[in-house]
């Protein structure tokens, strides 16, 4: 099996310090940094966009893992690229046409994903499992940090792993992840889990640290 990857959500940090909350979660142990972007269309909620994620780019070397809650998502793509974003996931639900955003985030030359709402089968990624680095399985609705974990994910995340049969693709859970959770979702066949509360919460290098190794289960 793959080894965990643990991508805390800035969508929880101190916006007022947002640079300095990335250097602190990356070295407390972050494997990847997750970016949620929200438009207040696709999402009831407003977030920030690749501005910020540029600004926020020399601040480390790890991975941005950027979730576009966005809707339509095609003509900020290359922006998202442009601002250093290394995976580029869009939400099957965004928009008609899912196959030509992925295609467009390969071209971009970045890791395409895909994110499924809590409510869309897996049959809505069934055409496009071979334009797909990261699916991102959302276990809560998007829009909000702190929510409950929605337990019907972890038979998704397995279900999942099957129908990717065999192919090197990460499956990313997104939502109310704690280390109460990551043990069920890793036996299903997730290697990646978003999270925010349970990651941001202390507010000091070292807090971030203990519940970063929590998650990781060390
Ligand atoms: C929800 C976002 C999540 C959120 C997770 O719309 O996609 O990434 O920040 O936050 P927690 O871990 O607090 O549920
Ligand atoms: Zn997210």
């Amino acid at each position: 099996p793959r080894p965990l990857v643990i991508a805390p959500s800035i969508l929880a940090a101190d916006y007022a310090k947002l640079g300095e909350e990335v250097r602190t979660v990356d070295q407390a142990g972050a494997d990847w940094m997750h970016l949620d972007v929200m438009d207040g269309h696709f999402v009831p909620n407003i977030s920030y966009g690749p501005d910020v994620i540029k600004a926020l780019r020399p601040h480390t070397k790890k991975i941005f893992d950027a979730h576009l809650m966005i809707a339509p998502v095609d003509p900020y793509l290359e922006a998202f690229a442009k601002a250093g974003c290394d995976h580029i996931t869009v939400h099957a639900e965004a928009g008609p046409h899912l196959h030509r955003s992925l295609q467009a985030i390969r071209a971009l030359g970045k890791k395409a994903g895909v994110s499924l709402n809590p409510g869309t089968p897996l049959s809505a990624i069934e055409y496009v499992l071979d334009l797909v680095d990261l699916v991102l399985v959302m276990s809560v609705n998007p829009g909000f940090g702190g929510q409950a974990f929605i337990p019907s994910a972890i038979d998704k995340v397995a279900n999942l792993r099957a129908m990717l049969a065999g192919r090197p693709v990460d499956i990313e859970v997104d939502g109310g992840v704690s280390a109460a959770t990551v043990g069920a979702l890793a036996a299903a066949g997730a290697n990646a889990f978003v999270a925010g509360s349970a990651v941001f919460k202390g507010g000091t290098m070292e807090s971030y640290k203990a519940n970063i190794d929590g998650i990781r289960g060390e």
